[in-house]
Order: C-alpha cells, then sequence, then structure tokens
C-alpha cells in the first residue's frame, strides 16, 4: 500500500439538480456588479438562458453587462479584451454562462480583472510568463448548460494562444467559483453529437484523475461512481436528450469528475489532446480525446496495467480471476464499446486534418505545452511511446 498523504481542497458551493438555476435569484452574490461571460454562439440568448441569468442576478440585487465573444476554443487575447471592459465597467464579479469555454474563461478574465499585463504572462507552462497574480481575482460564479469539463466543481481553465498554438491549463485557489450551480434541465437541448463529445470528456477526467499518481481516496471514489454512471446513461442521453434522468446522472458525473480534478489531476492524454485541438482548432476537446484514446490506454496499460482493472470493473466487467493485464485489456474493450454506443466510433484523426508529418511537431507540443501531466502519469511515456500512440490512433 501506498502511504496516504495527501491534501483535500474543494471550497466552491455547488447547487445541483433539475431546476436550480432559480436558486440564483434568492443567492447571497458576491458583488454588485455582474461581467456575463457567453459563448459566440448566440445559443444563451436563443434559448433564452441569458435572460432567465440577466433578471435573477437582478432578483438578487445585482445589475450586469455581457461579454459574448467567446469560442468553443477559447482565446487569451478575448480574456484580455474581457477582462478589460469588466474594468471599465467596474464589475465585481464575473458569471461564467455556458459549456467549458466560457466558464473557463470567466476565470482567466476574473484574474486579468484584478491583474496587470496579460493573461499570457501569468501561465506556468509552454511560451507562458509564469508570473504570480498577486492581485487575486474577481469572484465568480459558474452556470454549466453542458456536461463535460468539471469546470464548475475545479479551479482549472484550459486557454488557447493561436499564435503560438498553445492550448494549456492553469488555475490557483482563487479560480475555484465561489458557487455553481448545475441545472439538468439546461443539458437538455445540447444536440446529440455534443452530448456524446462533452459526455466522454467526463468519461476520460474521472478515468484520468483514478490514474494519476496524485489520486486520493475521496477521488478515486467520485471517480469510479462517474465512470459507472457514464456508462451506463450516456448511451440513453445520447439517444434521447429529453432523458431528464439520463442528464442528471451524467450532469452529477461532469460534477463528481470536477470535484477529481480538484482533488487529483488528469493525464497525459489530456497533453495529447490539447496538442491536437492547438493545431486543429475545429477538432472538438471530446472528439479528439476519443479519437486518441485507444491507442493511448493501450499504450499506457502496457507499461502499468495495475489501475484498469477497478476501472473494468466500474463498466460492469467481472474480473474476478483476471490477471491485471487481461483486466486492463477488458477496459479497452469497454471503452471501445462506449465509444461505438454513443456513435461516435468511426471519427479519424485525418478527417480533421490531422497529416502524419504533424507527429513529431505535436509531440514536442504536448511536452512543452503540458509536460506536467507526463510526470503524474503512472508510467513513464517518452516521445517514442507518443509517436507510437499518434501513429496507432491514425491507422485504426
Ligand atoms: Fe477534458
Amino acid at each position: 500500500m501506498e502511504p496516504l498523504n495527501f491534501t483535500y481542497y474543494m471550497p466552491t458551493k455547488l447547487l445541483f439538480g433539475a431546476g436550480s438555476l432559480e436558486k440564483l435569484a434568492d443567492q447571497q452574490l458576491p458583488g454588485k456588479k455582474a461581467l456575463i461571460v457567453i459563448g459566440e454562439s448566440g445559443i444563451m440568448r436563443k434559448t433564452g438562458y441569458l435572460g432567465r441569468v440577466e433578471g435573477y442576478l437582478k432578483d438578487a440585487g445585482a445589475d450586469s453587462v455581457v461579454f459574448d465573444k467567446i469560442k468553443p476554443n477559447p482565446l487569451a487575447s478575448h480574456v484580455d479584451e474581457a477582462a478589460a471592459l469588466a474594468r471599465s465597467e467596474n464589475c465585481d464579479f464575473v458569471v461564467g454562462l455556458g459549456g467549458g469555454s466560457t466558464i473557463d474563461s470567466s476565470k482567466s478574465i476574473a484574474v486579468m480583472a484584478k491583474n496587470p499585463g496579460k493573461y499570457w504572462d501569468y501561465v506556468g507552462n509552454g511560451s507562458g510568463g509564469g508570473k504570480t497574480p498577486t492581485g487575486g481575482a474577481l469572484p465568480i460564479i459558474a452556470i454549466t448548460t453542458t456536461a463535460g469539463t468539471g469546470t464548475e466543481a475545479d479551479p482549472w481553465t484550459v486557454i488557447t494562444k493561436s499564435e503560438t498554438n498553445e492550448k494549456i491549463g492553469w488555475g490557483n485557489e482563487d479560480t475555484f467559483p465561489t458557487f455553481s450551480i448545475i441545472d439538468p434541465e439546461l443539458m437538455l437541448s445540447v444536440p446529440e453529437k455534443q452530448t456524446a463529445y462533452t459526455g466522454m470528456d467526463t468519461f476520460f477526467h474521472s478515468v484520468e484523475t483514478y490514474l494519476a499518481t496524485v489520486h486520493q481516496p475521496a477521488s478515486d471514489h467520485l471517480a469510479l461512481e462517474a465512470v459507472g454512471i457514464i456508462n451506463e446513461n450516456l448511451p440513453k442521453a445520447v439517444k434521447n436528450g429529453q432523458d431528464l434522468e439520463a442528464r442528471t446522472q451524467i450532469a452529477w458525473a461532469n460534477t463528481a469528475a470536477g470535484i477529481c480534478q480538484s482533488l487529483s489531476s488528469c493525464i497525459s492524454h489530456h497533453s495529447l489532446e490539447h496538442a491536437v485541438s492547438a493545431y486543429h482548432p475545429e477538432v472538438p476537446h471530446g472528439a479528439g480525446l476519443v479519437m486518441l484514446s485507444v491507442a493511448y490506454f493501450t499504450v499506457l496499460s502496457r507499461k502499468a496495467p495495475e489501475r484498469f482493472g477497478e476501472l473494468a470493473r466500474a463498466m460492469g466487467i467481472d474480473i474476478s480471476g483476471m490477471s491485471k493485464e487481461a483486466a486492463a485489456e477488458a477496459f479497452i474493450k469497454a471503452l471501445k464499446k462506449l465509444i461505438a454506443s454513443v456513435g461516435i466510433a468511426d471519427e479519424r484523426l485525418a478527417d480533421y486534418g490531422v497529416k502524419e508529418s504533424e507527429f513529431d511537431n505535436l509531440a514536442d507540443n504536448a511536452y512543452y505545452a503540458m509536460g506536467n501531466l507526463f510526470d503524474i502519469t503512472p508510467a513513464s511515456l517518452k516521445k517514442p511511446d507518443v509517436l507510437e500512440i499518434l501513429q496507432m490512433a491514425y491507422s485504426a
């Protein structure tokens, strides 16, 4: 047994459940004027979610202004632009409304509203300046309308610097949301493909935080629970988006996986995906993970099969009597089945314009931009391993 030695820190209040958006009107808000951050697609206006949030904030005593330019792979330049707006409008808190990209952006904006310079001066990896933001951050409220990133329950924000093709995760104790609202009713309108992509992102957060060398008892419990919930309910939510019970289960799995990302961490599967979607921003994050996953976990489980058995068991497989290698193979088989059952088994890197000639560059980018996740991956993955993963994923 490894000695128990960990830090448990998850300071975000979570308001969870169908209809919970209404509770915003009764909350003690952390300020008087909100910068509401939404995506560029217009969907938050079309669905009426933005109007409801503006109204509930008013009921709770706060004015608001809206920043509506966030892209699906959010950009550092928009963080700086929105932070300038927050300052000029005297906003004293930030509300991220939407999927992971808008909530992540709201965290970075909250930091930059209180600190000088550019966002990238503070990013800790790649070409980031690595400065410490001594000014803290504005309080953050996260209202999630998808079940994917778990960002409502963790401090992480993933932002892309398009000029240098870097997509880097960053965060600190100030970037945990003050409170988050997870209302599965808001997720009923998520289209089929996006439900599959975001749900698989959640699945991999659970798997990776379970496998990471920095896992701890609470993250282990939640990660295995989330793996089981996704395996059972994601195919249902993809098949029938109006299935509120399945949506609610997936929403909880997503938030649970977010808590796991606060207590443990994702591993280098995410470094590889960030490299792919930094160069090919049209690759949805969840799709990128799915396309790399079978190859990645095949190579990793050859080197470190130990903890894959429990993941297979969480997916309903009887592993009694199996060797750890056989149990790891059973997990890979169950993973393939899950990907097929949510309708995205035929997606390939080449379909998104990824070329074999890029592999060397992508491998270097994974280490350069997100090398820290290789340090907590349960086996050493060197560049030849990463190239093997990319080749295997490409040729599948
Ligand atoms: Fe992710």
